[in-house]
């Protein structure tokens, strides 16, 4: 479909109905005004509504996780008269932060107090943000600081069938064995249909460097595996040569090592500093607190010719429009009058089991002895990641992440009581950094995220990105539905942010154009 004709049809419709005015806002709205730039979304105006002489529409967002928070943000700017309905006890949703003084529930569960020290901090949600996401726009705008997250570390460990090295270690011999490999059948003419002369030699000069090869093509080790003793005013000691080929391959180090390949877990990333919850902070602030009702489950929404209504026990709640940003498996649940295909589309994707430890100590062991700054260590553990803090370095204490488990592992970890869940990480870590991985240990917490009230999940796994989809990503009459879920960015914060920019946008355009 050409976007530009139909925006055009569009502008010309307005532009004869309500005159140049409308036809500029409408514009503004669209992102075409001559002043703005070429973007996609551009930001509900406080202009918009007053060029067309007529009062802001009101809304109303479910839930108060990073969607709505960022929906009614958004909206706020035009002057949207919005309120925010949030049934847990406190916004963010899934970006929390968890500090000493914090209790946690969990469905059918105990109750943990957190007795973290002073300045001690857990992100049990979203941790990380990739240098492209929007969510760091949201950081400038909202003024939230931001620092480096280190995602990837040299000297952080790889823990593959039972042989715990460094990174740099599995990734030098990997690269080193893939190299020399590769270079040999190179050289002896096996790849010549695949490759001019020219072709060969510059591949060889790259495998060279790659693998850090000899002279005769071969992967002998290289300092690049580390040291036992770090040069100084000696050379140092490396650390021996390289085991042969085929335990270099037993050691199966491939997801260990590529992890971060990715678009979306590439070096450099980035957290808030002090918490990720500060973005929750700051978009509470400018939404404004007494917007935000928490501790509100509603009970039904009713879509009417010009507005929703929705209820709960005791309360009901009318407004022009309604921007439903729940996890899809919860809005699911809430009897509704928007139509079966509604029904049966927000029962597709599925749930998926997430869960994190934070463990703290009152030492930061990992920098004093093992030089850990940041970073992940990866296991084939069912604890699968550990992760070390990117800030505080050389305070006294510190958390780091003794797992981050999805699915399966995630649901075995989610059974088991906090106690349990702690005793076992702690097993497993112990397999990796030894004896100090108990012993040092001040207090955790856990968190399942299949077992958070009216969360009931880490994220959502669409079976298939299918019309359900595309059909949720459009209003059902007056709602507007809105969360990771609806982008291709699921179960990252930018993704709820980029859904709530688009449930935006077409309410925006929607409510301008209204009668
Ligand atoms: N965003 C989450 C993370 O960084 C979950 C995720 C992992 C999503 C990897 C996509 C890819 O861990």
């Amino acid at each position: 479909m050409d976007s530009r004709l139909t925006r055009r049809g569009l502008l010309v419709g307005i532009g004869a109905a309500g005159g140049a005015g409308a036809m500029y806002a409408a514009m503004g709205a669209l992102g075409l005004a001559p002043t703005s730039q070429e973007t996609r979304f551009t930001p509900p105006q406080p202009g918009d509504f007053a060029l067309q002489g007529r009062a802001a529409a009101s809304v109303v967002v479910l839930g108060a996780g990073i969607a709505g928070l960022t929906a009614a943000y958004e909206l706020g700017k035009a002057g949207y008269d919005v309120t925010v309905l949030e049934a847990r006890g406190k916004p963010g949703g899934r970006n929390l932060t968890l500090r000493g003084g914090d209790s946690l529930g969990e469905v059918n569960g105990p109750t943990q107090r957190v007795t973290f020290g002073e300045g001690i901090y857990f992100n049990a949600g979203p941790a990380r943000i990739a240098p492209w996401m929007v969510t760091l726009d949201y950081c400038r705008e909202l003024g939230v600081p931001i620092e480096t997250f280190v995602n990837r570390n040299a000297a952080a460990y790889v823990h593959t069938n039972g042989v715990t090295q460094r990174a740099r270690t599995a990734r030098a011999d990997m690269y080193g064995y893939v190299a020399e490999l590769l270079a040999k059948a190179t050289d002896a003419g096996s790849l010549d249909r695949r490759l001019t002369r020219e072709d060969r030699e510059r591949l060889l000069e790259f495998l060279r460097r790659f693998g850090d090869l000899g002279p005769k093509l071969e992967y002998e080790g290289s300092t690049r595996r580390g040291f036992v003793d770090f040069p100084d005013v000696d050379a140092g000691v490396p650390l021996g040569p390289p085991g042969p080929l085929s335990q270099v391959l037993a050691a199966a180090t491939g997801r260990a090592i590529t992890n971060d390949f990715g678009y979306d877990q590439a070096t450099p990333m980035f957290q808030p500093v002090g918490g990720m919850d500060r973005v929750v902070a700051a978009l509470v602030e400018r939404v404004g607190e007494d917007r935000i009702r928490t501790g509100i489950q509603v009970t039904s929404i009713t879509g009417l010719a010009d507005g929703v209504e929705v209820e709960w026990a005791g309360g009901r709640h009318r407004a022009d429009y309604c921007v439903a940003a729940l996890p899809p498996h919860v809005l699911a649940r809430i009897p509704h009058n928007l139509g079966a295909e509604v029904t049966a589309a927000l029962r597709k994707p599925v749930p998926v089991a997430a869960g994190k430890i934070g463990l703290e100590y009152g030492r930061r062991w990992w920098e004093l002895e093992d030089r850990i700054y940041g970073g992940v260590t990866e296991t084939d553990l069912d604890i699968t990641h550990i992760w070390y803090p990117s800030h505080g370095y050389h305070e006294r204490s510190g958390l780091i992440v003794g797992y981050y488990t999805t699915g399966k592992n995630a649901e075995l970890y989610g059974a088991l009581t906090p106690e349990d869940r702690r005793r076992r990480a702690l097993t497993q870590g112990k397999k990796i950094h030894g004896e100090k991985y108990r012993a040092d240990l001040l207090s955790s917490v856990s968190i399942a995220w299949e077992r958070q009230q009216h969360i009931l999940g880490g994220w959502v796994k669409w079976p298939a990105v299918d019309s359900s989809f595309t059909l949720l990503q459009r209003p059902a009459g007056r709602v507007y539905f809105a969360g990771d879920w609806l982008t291709h960015l699921v179960a990252w914060q930018a993704g709820a942010m980029e859904s709530a920019r688009n449930a935006v946008t077409r309410l925006h355009r929607h409510a301008l154009q209204r009668p």
